[in-house]
């Protein structure tokens, strides 16, 4: 089972012709209610490619947890480690959806809900997942999590063979996947601990990356050789590489985009390029097959609304 940890929110995403101006008062196409953020929305692309998945996230005792939970239940999704915290007013998106250009802006409430802990970690059998995917976004508690998952990839006999050129992926009992969507603090104590890092464009551009091929030359220089860092660019395509002892030895590759002509609905899109990344590597597959067939699946969730549709 693979497991994606991070947020799990309501999106409410209003569907318009185009971008509304400031303090007008707007009808819409469509207004529809989602489960969303980024871990969320990963374990349901990788539930409607027919994974076995687990979404961990805080969860608040609000009027919208049933919604959550059934949702969650509809796609098969195991949530039951989710802790749920009482009294907790949970995360919120208004996201608009414009049609013209195929934006989508998010307005994201955070809420108050604390973070996943160590002690919730420690509370699963790790021995139940294939591969854990985190979500950049737990600063404080993020490197303890991912440090402990290494202890027991070491107590599994696990061997890193930095001095190959296998990336350490296949070589780890449990892999761990690696968001960095926005800039935290503690990343560098992260980085080292994850197998496969996948940098978003914005956070990329923060460092002062114009393409994908210079973030992901950026951040090559900051993980373990044998990590995979995979850096999608939008309709630029897709740029990765397998660090290398030697970093003259770090090929980046790019992989074009599959264009497609009418984006419906790029909310989420992102989130589906790393679940199905994730999938083809925890599969086996090699990291040029994999973010070829993560280009695909991205191109088709731009034709459709919602998540839906991948079933
Ligand atoms: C999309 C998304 C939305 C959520 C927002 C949080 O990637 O996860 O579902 O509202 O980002 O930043």
């Amino acid at each position: 089972m693979i497991c994606t940890v991070g947020l799990i929110c309501v999106d409410i995403v209003s569907f318009m012709p185009e971008y509304p101006t400031e303090d007008s008062d707007h009808r819409c196409a469509e207004q529809t209610w989602e489960r969303g953020g980024n871990a969320s929305n990963s374990a349901t692309v990788l539930a409607c490619i027919g994974v076995p998945v687990e979404c961990l996230g805080t969860l608040a005792d609000d009027k919208l947890l049933k919604f959550l939970q059934d949702e969650m239940d509809s796609f098969g999704i195991k949530h039951d480690n989710c802790p749920i915290i009482p009294c907790g007013n949970g995360p919120m998106s208004v996201v608009v959806c414009a049609k013209d250009t195929g934006s989508r802006t998010i307005i994201h409430a955070k809420g108050n809900l604390p973070e996943i802990t160590l002690s919730d970690i420690k509370k699963l059998n790790l021995k139940n997942y294939t591969w854990m995917h985190f979500e950049g976004r737990n600063e404080l508690e993020l490197p303890k999590i991912m440090q402990f998952v290494k202890e027991h990839n070491n107590e599994e006999s696990f061997t890193r063979t930095n001095l190959s050129d296998v990336p350490n992926y296949k070589n780890t009992t449990l892999p761990v996947s690696l968001e960095v969507e926005l800039h935290i603090e503690n990343l560098d104590k992260m980085l080292p601990l994850a197998d496969v890092v996948l940098v978003g464009k914005d956070y990329a551009k923060l460092q002062g990356a114009t393409n994908g091929s210079e973030a992901a030359e950026l951040m090559s220089k900051r993980v373990l050789p044998g990590t995979v860092v995979i850096c999608p660019w939008g309709d630029q395509g897709a740029s990765y590489c397998v660090t290398s002892v030697d970093p003259k030895k770090t090929d980046i590759i790019t992989q074009p985009v599959y264009l497609c002509e009418n984006v419906v609905d790029s909310l989420g899109a992102g989130d589906t390029f790393n679940a199905t990344v994730i999938y083809c590597l925890s599969k086996g597959y090699d990291v040029r097959t994999s973010v070829d067939y993560a280009c695909k699946v991205a191109s088709l969730k731009l034709q459709i609304r919602g998540l839906k549709g991948l079933r």
